[in-house]
C-alpha cells in the first residue's frame, strides 16, 4: 500500500435496527481518522453502510407485510440520514443489495468453490436464532446455552450445508497474529482472540436453506449464503476487488488493504479470524488492523430493546440540538469505550465534560485571544508568529510545544488512539491560558513601554490557538471552522501544523464557539 493511503471501514448495519449511539459511535471514530489523515494530505477512503440481507430482515418485513428489499430500502435510509446528519465524510455507502456488490459475492464464492476452501457438507450444534449463528460446545456452555443477546435458549439445528474451510487457516492464522502484533487493537482483545483460536477452528456453514433473502450460493440457489460472508465481503466488494476489469477497480482497488476495520467487540471474531481466513483462501493481503471497542451503556445500565433504553435517533437529535453537534461529537470521541472496558452514558456526566472541555477551555481560550489582539491591537497581529522572541518568563520553547503536540497527535493517529489525539489537541490550549495567566498580558497592556513585550505575548497565543484549532479539526469540524477563520482565514495554508504561519498584520477577529448551556436531562423519559 502506497504509504499515503488509507482505507478505513465501519461495519456495515442491520437494516432491522434503528440507528442508535453505538452505530453513531463507530461511524465517527472512522469520520474522525478518515479527516485527519485527510488533513495530513494523505488519500483516504472511508467506508460505511448497510447488511440488508438474512432472515431477520425477511422476517421482520413479513410481519410489515412489505417486501424485504422496501424495507431494507426504509432503514438503510435512516441509516444514511443519520450519518449526513452527523456530519460524517464517508466517501461511500454500501448496501449489500446493490447489484455490484452481490454480483461479487456470486464471483467470490466460486473462486472459492473452485478451491474447494468451500464444500458441501452436513453439520449439528447448537444455534442463535436470532443472531443466526452457530456456537461451538464451549461457547455454547459458557453462555449457558442461551442467547447472550436475546437471553433465548440456543437450538440444536441439523443443516446440509455449505462450507468455509476456516480448520485449514488455523497455523497461519496463529502465525499472522504472532508475526502482526497489531492486528487486532486494543491489545486486550487480541489476548482474547489469540486464547478462542488456541481452542482450535472447525469449519463453518455458510449457507443457509431455511430463507431465500440472500444471495444464491453459484450453482446452488436454493443455498442462500450467510449473512456474514455477505456481509464481510463488503470491505473488497466496495473496491471491485472481484472484477478487476471494472471501473470501480480501476478508481479504488488500490486503497486495499484496509489500513483499519473499525467495530464493535462483540463482532471482533468475525473480522479478526474468519475474515483473514476468507482473504488468504483468496489470496488476497490481509488488512493492517481490526479495531475492536468496548460498549455504551446508558446511566450504568446495558442498552437494550427490553429495556427500550437505546440512546436512539430522536434523543441523539435533542443532544445536538441542544449543545451543538461539536458537543456530541466530542463526548463520544473523549469519554467513549475506545479501550477494552465499557463507557458511561449519563446526562450529568455529558453537561460536565461540555462546560469543562469546550467552553471553559476552547471557547473561554480562543476567545480571551481573540479579545485581547482586538482590544490591544485593533485585530491585527503587530508581527508575524516567525519573527516572536520569546521571553524567559516561560520556561518552554512554544514552536517545540506546538511541535510535539502536532507529533503526538500523528503517533495517537497511527494507533486510532483518539482520546491521547484530543488530547494532543486541547492540551496545547490549556498550556495557551498557563501562559496567559503567567505572563498577564492585560497587565503588561498597561505599560506602554511594554508594547512589544505584549505583541509577543498575544502573538505567540494566535500561533497556539490556530495550531490547537487545526489538530482539533477532525473532531469539532464546525466550530474549529469558524475559530481558523478568526486566526488569520480558513483557507489553510500548506503545511498548517507549522509554527509561524501567521503573518505580520493578520486580522484576528473575536470568535464565542461554546456559549454556556443549562443541563439537558434526557434520561428522564427512557
Ligand atoms: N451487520 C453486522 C456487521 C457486519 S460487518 C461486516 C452487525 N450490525 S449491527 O447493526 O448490529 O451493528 C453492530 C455495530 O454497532 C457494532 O459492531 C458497533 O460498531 C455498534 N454498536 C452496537 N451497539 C453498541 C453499543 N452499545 N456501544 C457501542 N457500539 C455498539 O453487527
Amino acid at each position: 500500500m502506497a504509504d499515503d493511503r488509507r482505507y478505513l471501514t465501519t461495519p456495515i448495519y442491520y437494516v432491522n435496527d434503528r440507528p442508535h449511539i453505538g452505530h453513531v459511535y463507530t461511524t465517527l471514530l472512522a469520520d474522525v481518522l478518515a479527516r485527519a489523515h485527510r488533513q495530513r494530505g494523505r488519500d483516504v477512503f472511508f467506508l460505511t453502510g448497510t447488511d440488508e440481507h438474512g432472515l431477520k430482515v425477511e422476517q421482520s418485513a413479513r410481519a410489515r407485510g412489505i417486501p424485504p428489499k422496501a424495507l431494507a430500502d426504509e432503514n438503510s435510509r435512516a441509516f444514511r440520514d443519520v450519518m449526513s446528519f452527523m456530519e460524517m465524510t464517508n466517501d461511500d455507502f454500501i448496501r449489500t443489495t446493490d447489484p455490484d456488490h452481490e454480483r461479487q459475492v456470486g464471483v467470490l464464492l466460486q473462486r472459492l468453490l473452485d478451491s474447494g476452501d468451500i464444500y458441501l457438507g452436513e453439520f449439528e450444534g447448537w444455534y442463535d436464532e436470532g443472531q443466526e449463528e452457530y456456537y461451538t460446545e464451549t461457547k455454547a456452555a459458557e453462555v449457558e446455552y442461551r442467547s447472550p443477546v436475546s437471553g433465548k435458549p440456543l437450538v440444536r439445528a441439523r443443516e446440509k450445508n455449505y462450507y468455509f474451510r476456516l480448520s485449514a487457516y488455523q497455523a497461519r492464522l496463529e502465525a499472522m497474529l504472532g508475526e502482526q502484533p497489531g492486528f487486532v487493537r486494543p491489545e486486550a482483545r487480541r489476548n482474547e482472540v489469540s486464547g478462542r483460536l488456541r481452542e482450535g477452528l472447525q469449519d463453518v456453514p455458510i449457507s443457509r436453506t431455511n430463507f431465500t433473502w440472500g444471495v444464491p450460493m453459484p450453482g446452488d440457489p436454493e443455498h442462500v449464503v450467510y449473512v456474514w460472508i455477505d456481509a464481510l465481503f463488503n470491505y473488497i466488494t466496495a473496491l471491485g476487488l472481484a472484477e478487476p476489469q471494472s471501473d470501480r477497480f480501476r478508481a479504488r482497488g488500490a486503497y486495499w488493504p484496509a489500513t483499519c476495520h473499525l467495530m464493535g467487540k462483540e463482532i471482533l471474531w468475525f473480522h479478526a479470524v474468519i475474515w483473514p481466513a476468507l482473504l488468504m483462501a483468496l489470496g488476497l493481503p490481509l488488512p493492517q488492523c481490526v479495531y475492536a471497542h468496548s460498549f455504551w451503556i446508558r446511566e450504568g445500565q446495558k442498552m437494550s430493546k427490553s429495556l427500550g433504553n437505546f440512546l436512539d435517533l430522536p434523543t441523539i437529535e435533542r443532544y445536538v440540538s441542544h449543545y451543538g453537534l461539536d458537543a456530541w461529537r466530542w463526548y463520544l470521541v473523549t469519554q467513549g469505550p475506545l479501550g477494552a472496558t465499557d463507557a458511561n452514558f449519563a446526562d450529568s456526566h455529558f453537561h460536565d465534560v461540555y462546560t469543562t472541555d469546550l467552553v471553559n477551555t476552547v471557547g473561554n481560550c480562543a476567545s480571551r485571544v481573540s479579545a485581547m489582539i482586538g482590544k490591544y491591537f485593533d485585530g491585527a497581529l503587530p508581527i508575524a508568529g516567525a519573527d516572536v522572541q520569546h521571553g524567559a518568563d516561560w520556561p518552554e520553547s512554544w514552536p517545540r510545544l506546538c511541535d510535539d503536540a502536532v507529533q503526538a497527535a500523528e503517533e495517537a493517529l497511527a494507533r486510532q488512539d483518539l482520546v491521547r489525539f484530543a488530547d494532543a489537541g486541547i492540551g496545547l490550549l490549556r498550556r495557551v491560558d498557563a501562559f496567559i495567566n503567567r505572563t498577564e498580558p492585560f497587565k503588561v497592556a498597561k505599560d506602554p513601554a511594554r508594547r512589544d513585550e505584549l505583541a509577543a505575548i498575544l502573538v505567540t497565543c494566535a500561533e497556539a490557538v490556530r495550531v490547537a484549532g487545526t489538530l482539533l479539526h477532525p473532531i469539532l469540524p464546525g466550530r474549529m471552522e469558524e475559530l481558523l477563520a478568526a486566526f488569520g482565514g480558513a483557507g489553510a495554508p500548506a503545511a498548517p501544523f507549522a509554527w509561524g504561519r501567521l503573518s505580520a498584520g493578520t486580522s484576528v477577529t473575536k470568535v464565542a464557539l461554546y456559549p454556556r448551556a443549562e443541563r439537558l436531562t434526557a434520561g428522564a423519559d427512557v
